[in-house]
């Protein structure tokens, strides 16, 4: 690492301002990460994405360094500490060249007293960190890295499995693939990628999923411009066999983008589906339709509200309904660090008020005997568990099924998946039948 180079500071600073828009302006992390020049880039990602992982912990280890909190026109400030605590807590870079380039960069913020502070603060938490630890320690929030809110709803909802859940948020998500079983077979594309210098493995139960050794950019997959392969998570590829649309059938997907899930509904049935994928953000479809075309698959694509179908359904009923509902994102947190930061507890109750009106809306274009999935990658019961007890103890001609998808047991009524297991993130699946009456 060259310590003090313009390079270096440059990007200290680029990380440091992503931040800023994520924890300050509530950006996304893949937005607020465009902005960054692409020669800097994985060092930024590297640094945001840990900071937003590891945020209420550094925080705690910050705020007693600090004689007054940092003013929110400062934050370029806070954010550079943050990512110089992550590294010689987490990342245990040299203490030497993380101080000497943190002040390096505080000296480019225009604030004569930063790189100072920057220095003072550093060197203090070398100084007392055997004395500051236990005080982490006694700190739910700080001991977690998770928000308390959070952390409570976790303990009384997984009262033996709440500890794991946030160790599993903090780690580095596996970089799973799925592939293209239409085009190709998972041996050979396996062979395609050792070929490119990438090594990866197959995961039990799942025939299209690999799991690649370290991850790349999706772009340097081969044949991921030519559809033989997509990138996506094992949990989310257990919604096209829970459901199972076979040919001929019409299939409503109904929050569809960015069409992971689409995609895979049409692989499994050789494309031979009559199938409808709605979104009501226009970007969001548009890249689902981009998907598509990388795959080679047809499908009517709508952007309107799954939740008014007298805007966009011609009455004809649909034999198979994905619900993949909008939700907290708990479940996905390894993922999108930033959940932790963007979520408050207020709006879980306006989530799950806005998912059973998207169940009672779509309820009502489901032919008799056809299936329903709901899906979530929550791991809050509100959302799942109590929101398909709640469908099935006031709709009558509603009956929970179960089903078996590779190493997962549906059972009628729905199941947990937590984050971590089969190495899956946290997602959840009800499978329901409308009665023939
Ligand atoms: C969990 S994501 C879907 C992921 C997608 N199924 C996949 O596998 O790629 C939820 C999606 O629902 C969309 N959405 C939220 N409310 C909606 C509504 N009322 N009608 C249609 N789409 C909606 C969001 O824009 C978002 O793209």
């Amino acid at each position: 690492m060259n310590g003090s180079s313009p390079k270096a500071a440059a990007r200290r600073l680029a990380a440091a301002h992503a931040l800023v828009r994520v924890v300050e302006g509530g950006r996304a992390l893949p937005a607020a990460l465009r902005a960054a020049a692409p020669e800097e880039r994985g060092w930024v990602q590297e640094m945001a994405y840990g900071v937003c992982r590891w945020y209420y912990r550094l925080q705690a280890m910050l705020d007693p360094l600090l004689r007054r909190p940092l003013r929110k026109r400062d934050a370029p400030v806070r954010m550079l500490l943050l990512i110089g605590l992550y590294e010689l807590e987490i990342l245990g870079h040299p203490p030497h060249a993380v101080v000497h380039e943190s002040v390096a960069s505080a000296g480019r913020l225009r604030r004569p007293w930063a790189g100072g502070l920057v220095n003072a603060v550093l060197r203090g938490w070398l100084r007392q960190r055997e004395r500051l630890l236990p005080g982490l320690e006694a700190d739910l929030q700080a001991r977690t890295a998770h928000p308390l809110w959070l952390v409570e709803h976790l303990r009384s909802a997984w009262p033996a499995q709440w500890m794991r859940i946030c160790e599993a948020g903090l780690e580095r998500p596996p970089m799973t693939l799925r592939v293209n079983l239409a085009r190709t077979d998972r041996d050979a594309y396996c062979r395609r990628l050792r070929e490119a210098g990438l090594q990866a493995r197959p995961l039990a139960g799942l025939p299209a999923a690999l799991v690649l050794e370290r991850p790349v950019g999706a772009e340097d997959l081969p044949g991921f411009s030519q559809g033989l392969v997509s990138v996506q998570d094992a949990a989310a590829q257990l919604a096209a066999p829970i459901l199972d649309a076979s040919a001929g059938m019409r299939v409503l997907d109904a929050c569809a983008a960015p069409g992971g899930k689409t995609a895979h509904l049409l692989e499994a049935a050789g494309g031979r589906l009559d199938l409808l994928a709605l979104d009501r953000e226009p970007a969001r479809l548009h890249q689902l339709n981009a998907t598509l075309h990388r795959l080679g698959w047809q499908a009517e694509s709508r952007v309107a509200d799954a939740g008014a179908p007298e805007r966009w359904w011609d009455g004809r009923p649909f034999d198979r309904i994905l619900l993949d509902a909008p939700c907290s994102a708990t479940g996905v947190i390894r993922r999108q660090p930033d959940v932790k930061l963007h979520r408050c507890p207020e709006q879980i109750p306006r989530l799950v008020e806005r998912q059973r009106h998207l169940l009672e809306s779509l309820w009502g274009t489901l032919a008799p005997g056809g299936r329903l999935l709901y899906a979530t990658c929550s791991v809050l019961p509100a959302e799942n568990a109590e929101q398909i007890r709640w469908f099935l103890g006031t709709h009558a001609d509603a009956r929970a099924v179960a089903a078996v998808a590779g190493p997962v047991e549906v059972r009628a009524g729905g199941t947990q998946i937590l984050p971590g297991t089969h190495e899956m993130d946290g997602f959840y699946y009800a499978l329901l039948e409308k009665r023939n009456t």
